[in-house]
């Protein structure tokens, strides 16, 4: 299959609607992640999504909407909290789980009988969607198991030859992923940590809980609520340790850890203005919102680069840090060293 490269003009965004309410995929940025669009409503475009990442089918995908309006379509029983959520932070870099009307194929959920929905903020994504004219089911566009795509050459990287159009748009401004709230329940419960934090939700819903899978790793045959956790994902070809305290215990801890490591070609990302000799330094800047912009960009550039080892600089701290922290346990498959 030839794939189109689309910039964000007009007759572009409309052709790329066309593609899409045709049944065809395109992929396309938002201000988390890029994202591998079908129309939701046809089951088949929806089957051509899995194929296209090589994703698991019990793996449910978020719908993406364009206006508040639409959401009334997709879901029901939309009780007084979920309410609040979508008022306080759709459009954003959030996606509410709601019970599921039949509209809605089983492709999409899975099977399930609940549905993942999210307006985007981002201008381009919004352009799309409106000139698709229906909701589109849209994973990140990376293939399964990488990190998610970041900036339009990652999805070129990973996705040129498999599906019908690329948008060649604006590097993500946030770099992880929605955050994902169920609101079927009486008590909101955070599923996946993101670019809205845990504290502007308490803000809004105050007994909203985390989810206890968010940080720990999932046992034998345990079934999460979100789907995607079981699955590794992020993680680069790279082992990735994560060393996470101080900055100056960390600096001293992975200094050591590279004399042990000296036969390897080794990465260092760093979040902090330490500096590492005999290894490869990618930086994160010194703010969580930078690291989290830059981290999944940085995990493929180590991989380019043929690094081998990489040691994660983390200390946490407030808003996006649950969200990195989530992403970088799973990238390092939950080998972190606390100093
Ligand atoms: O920022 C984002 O959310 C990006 C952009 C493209 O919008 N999308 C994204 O999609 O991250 P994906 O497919 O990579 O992650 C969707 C997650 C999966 O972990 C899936 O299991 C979960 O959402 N999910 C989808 N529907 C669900 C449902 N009904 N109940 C629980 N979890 C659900
Ligand atoms: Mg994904």
């Amino acid at each position: 299959m030839i794939t189109k490269i689309l910039k964000t003009d007009d007759n572009s965004i409309a052709e790329a609607g066309r593609i899409l309410k045709d049944g065809g995929l395109v992929a396309f940025p938002t201000e988390t992640v890029y994202g591998l669009g079908g129309n939701a409503l046809l089951s088949d475009s929806v089957k051509k999504i899995y194929t296209a990442k090589g994703r698991p089918s019990d793996n449910p995908l978020i719908v993406h909407i364009s206006d508040i309006d639409d959401l009334g379509e997709l879901a029901c029983e939309i009780n007084d909290n979920a309410k609040a959520l979508i008022c306080a932070f759709m459009p954003g870099p959030f996606t509410v789980i709601l019970r599921k009307n039949k509209i809605v194929p089983d492709t999409v959920t899975a099977g399930m009988d609940t549905v993942a929905i999210r307006f985007p903020e981002n201008e381009t994504a919004q352009r799309l969607i409106s000139a698709a004219g229906v909701p589109i089911a849209a994973p990140s566009a990376n293939i399964s198991g990488k990190p998610s795509p970041t900036k339009a050459i990652h999805v070129i990287e990973d996705m040129n030859g498999r599906i019908d159009a690329i948008i060649d748009g604006e590097d993500c401004d946030v770099g992880v992923e929605s955050t994902i709230v169920d609101a079927t329940g009486e008590v909101p419960v955070l599923l996946r940590p993101g670019g809205v934090s845990y504290e502007e939700i308490c803000e809004v819903v105050p007994q909203t809980v985390i989810d206890e899978h968010i940080l720990n790793s999932l046992s034998e045959g345990e079934k999460p609520l979100c789907p995607g956790m079981k699955y590794k994902h992020y993680a680069p070809e790279a082992d990735v340790t994560v060393v996470e305290g101080d900055m100056r215990a960390v600096k001293k801890k992975i200094d050591e850890l590279l004399k042990e490591n000296g036969d390897k070609v080794c990465g260092v990302l760093t979040m902090s203005e330490n500096a590492y000799d005999s290894a490869i330094i990618l930086s994160g800047g010194t703010t969580n919102q930078n690291y989290a912009k830059t981290l999944f960009s940085n995990l493929r550039e180590f991989d380019r680069l043929g690094v081998e080892v990489v040691f994660a600089e983390f200390e946490s701290r407030d808003g996006y840090g649950l969200a990195i922290r989530n992403r970088l346990y799973k990238a390092a498959g939950h080998k972190v060293i606390k100093v």
